[in-house]
């Protein structure tokens, strides 16, 4: 059985290099923030208890901590003296913790549970200390890890402190450490700030630990995964790497991408078997994808936006795009056809239905197997309040019609095209609303006579 296990998630740093007012560990990867993302991964590990350090006046990080894990608890480091310090801004759960204790950073997003695992698994062997390296492409900047004969851990050397030979070790400090000792509180406040930086490390801990008689392991991963984003170019870095795995695992799933690397993805987006996925689809926040759906190429589709918080659900068998528009609260029923430029907000297509050229859909029901004319728009907005509007089943809009919401047209009615809709159509019924036309006979003839007598 292993230890009941406390998580330290560090998320003091400003991130400067982000040149953003927007604190680092906020910036977003796949639609959601890279805390949350860090937030999601630990959960996994099941923790006794959950510590997020962040800044002071950071109270938009410590939110979303609260969002993306309720039972995280939030310390605040007062001055950023360093990652030792850090840790020990959660002294009072430090205390009060029996068991072990894994720290990892809020801006490694791409960590996975199953590293973690393994570094947790490592003090079941018997480490006091584990530390999560990899081999660096390229080193600079990072801690080194310094090995001896029976590749145990004895120290860290930061990269401003390394002697030449020491940057010669690819082996690096991903920054994720796990700690199996009696007081880890008592063992930090040993830390000093004798280096470069003049900072208190907690790598540090590694040599405290083995002088007071603790072994410490190297866990290895792939660098990929511990890829830190400092400035806009990682995270850009980091949202590849994670959009590759992704589509990986939708392809996995029995999705066809036909070219994957143009199709986005977003954190919670749910994909199911026999999906054709055409070019150049990107799926924002809050979408479902079911089971044998077409999506054309260059359609874009999100749950949420500026305005609403949402879902978008595409049902089984539907056929979307291309370039269509689905945004929140569009839920697409089995069956139904939606084609190029058709927009949709907030309405329910139920089975069957098609709009399949130009539209409109807001704020609406249309009910199975509704065909919506080319150009037709829902007009749901009034320029102060939306309104509903309510098509029927089997109903037929012609082309070029405006329904002015709130209406509701009855089930089997027709609507004649170029219609503007300002009242209720009953079931069966045709609702005309345009000008009658006038035939004139011959009029073009003698029109054109008259210009050319005249020229
Ligand atoms: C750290 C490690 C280094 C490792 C590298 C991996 C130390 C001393 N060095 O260096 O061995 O190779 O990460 O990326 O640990 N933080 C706080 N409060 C502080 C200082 C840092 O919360 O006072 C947080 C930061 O927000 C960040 C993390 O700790 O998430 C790492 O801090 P940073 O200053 O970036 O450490 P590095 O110099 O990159
Ligand atoms: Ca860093």
């Amino acid at each position: 059985m292993a230890a009941p296990l406390l998580i330290v998630v560090l998320a003091a740093g400003q991130g400067t290099r982000m040149r953003s007012d927007m604190p680092k560990v906020l910036h977003k990867i796949a639609g959601r923030s890279m805390l949350g993302h860090v937030l999601d991964v630990v959960r996994a590990l099941t923790p006794e208890r959950l510590a997020l350090v962040v800044g002071p006046e950071m109270e938009d990080v410590a939110a979303e901590g609260q969002a993306a894990a309720p039972v995280v608890e939030t310390f605040i480091q007062a001055e950023r003296r360093g990652t030792a310090d850090a840790v020990l801004a959660a002294a009072g759960v430090l205390a009060a913790h029996k068991g072990d204790v894994l720290v990892l950073y809020g801006d490694t997003p791409l960590i996975t549970a199953a590293t973690l695992k393994q570094m947790h698994d490592a003090l079941d062997q018997g480490a006091g200390v584990a530390v999560l390296g990899f081999e660096a492409a390229d080193p600079t900047g990072y801690g080194r890890l310094l090995t001896d004969a029976n590749g145990e851990v004895v120290a860290i050397r930061e990269h401003a402190d390394a002697s030449d030979a020491e940057r010669q070790i690819r082996l690096c400090n991903s920054g994720v450490m796990a700690f199996r000792v009696r007081d880890l509180a008592g063992l930090l406040r040993r830390v000093g700030t004798d280096n470069a930086k003049g900072e208190l490390y907690l790598t540090d801990a590694i040599e405290l630990a083995r002088s007071d008689g603790y072994a410490a392991r190297v866990v290895v991963c792939d660098e990929e995964e511990v890829l830190g984003v400092n400035d806009r170019t990682q995270l850009a870095a980091a949202e590849a790497i994670w959009q590759r795995r992704r589509r990986h695992e939708a392809m996995l799933g029995g999705a066809t991408l036909v070219a994957p690397e143009t199709v986005w993805l977003s954190y919670d987006t749910v994909i199911g078997r026999d999906v054709l996925i055409e070019p150049n689809v990107v799926i924002g926040a809050g979408v479902t994808i079911e089971d044998g759906v077409t999506l054309h190429a260059n359609c874009y589709m999100a749950g949420h936006d500026e305005k609403r918080r949402d879902t978008v659900i595409i049902r089984r068998g539907a056929v979307v795009g291309p370039y269509a528009r689905m945004r929140p609260g569009a839920d697409i029923g089995p069956d139904v056809h939606i084609g190029n430029f058709v927009e949709v907000k907030n309405a329910t297509i139920e089975a069957g239905a098609k709009a399949n050229h130009f539209a409109y859909m807001g704020d609406a029901r249309v009910g199975p197997g509704a065909n919506i004319g080319a150009g037709t728009i829902f007009c749901n907005y009034d320029g102060f309040e939306k309104h509903h509007t309510d098509v029927g089943a089997g109903v037929f809009i012609g082309s070029n019609s405006a329904l002015v919401a709130p209406v509701k047209i009855g089930d089997g009615a027709y609507v004649a095209a170029g219609s503007t809709i300002t009242k209720d159509v009953p079931a069966d019924a045709l609702g005309l609303a345009r000008a009658p036309q006038e035939t004139r006979e011959g009029w073009a003839a003698k029109y054109r006579a008259r210009r050319q007598r005249r020229k």
